[in-house]
């Protein structure tokens, strides 16, 4: 099995539409153990869908900007495995007014608040992740990405918390490759879940993927990207990093759809 005897780290499951939760359910179908994390009010909700996965899992409490909980995070991890293998960043925020338009009229401390919760905390979780890492003897950390490369309608200073997010997953390969850690990420083309329904304007993404990525897409289906955050989790990508992965049925690489001329 691609993920035997894996002890794995998963944020960022909310609902069972979560990217997160359908990568936890393929890493335990491929032999991961795994622990979840919740935040803030959604924490019962993550307890009520981790029952759902093949092996339910514990949820431990994680507010990524809180050094607190990660701290109790790490110290629980320590505990219970006193090594980790890997772990997915599947963390993303930014404010209504930072978001659906309102790009020149943000507020600073929203595009911060975006750019924290979003990028800044994969580092965050890297370097409180690190000496459970290094009692493993190296491993693999994944994020998710939204190709930000060219400017999307209503996605605004999350869209900037992105292309920082690729950065930052970059500057961690380099710092965490010595230590034999991969950090890449995983830019996945558009899927029904809470935080894409939180982003105005969402559903026109939906339908330009349709017609101009050449695999075509399907938003209600998130396997393919959890099956590639599964592949970058385990040891079938050895000499992969600082990588960005996408999963978008080819859309990056198009101009346009033939469909659309
Ligand atoms: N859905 C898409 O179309 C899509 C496409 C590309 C990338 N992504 C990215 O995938 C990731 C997961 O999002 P999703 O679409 O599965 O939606 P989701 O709403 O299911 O997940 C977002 C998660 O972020 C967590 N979160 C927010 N603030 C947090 C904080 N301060 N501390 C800890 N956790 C916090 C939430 O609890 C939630 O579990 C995000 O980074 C998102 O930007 C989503």
């Amino acid at each position: 099995m691609l993920l035997e005897d894996k002890k794995l780290l998963i944020t960022g499951i909310l609902t069972d539409d979560s990217i997160a939760w359908h990568a936890a359910r393929i890493a335990q179908e491929e032999g991961a153990e795994v622990v979840a994390t919740g935040f803030g009010r959604g924490l019962r909700l993550t307890e009520r869908s981790v029952q759902r996965l093949p092996n339910p899992c514990s949820v431990l409490e994680l507010d990524i900007n809180d050094p607190d909980q990660v701290a109790a995070l790490v110290a629980d991890l320590t505990d219970r495995w006193g090594r980790i293998d890997g772990a997915l960043h599947a963390i993303a925020f930014a404010p209504e007014d930072a978001l659906g338009g309102n790009f020149l009229n943000t507020p600073p401390e929203s595009a911060q608040t975006a750019f924290m919760t979003s990028a800044f905390s994969y580092k965050t979780l890297a370097v409180a992740l690190l000496p459970l890492m290094d009692a493993a003897g190296g491993g693999a950390l994944v994020t998710l990405d939204f190709d930000n490369s060219q400017a999307w309608p209503a996605y605004d200073w999350m869209g900037v918390a992105k292309s920082a997010l690729q950065s930052v997953t970059r500057y961690l390969a380099r710092d965490l490759g010595p230590h034999g850690i991969r950090v890449n990420a995983v830019s996945a083309g558009p899927l029904s879940t809470v935080a894409a329904k939180s982003i105005p304007g969402f559903d026109a993404f939906d339908r330009v993927w349709k017609v101009r990525a050449p695999l075509s897409w399907d938003g209600t289906n998130p396997d393919p990207v959890a099956r590639m955050i599964c592949v970058l989790l385990s040891d079938w990508a050895p000499m992969t990093s600082g990588e960005v992965v996408h999963v978008d049925g080819g859309f990056h690489a198009m101009a346009t759809g033939v469909g659309e001329t």
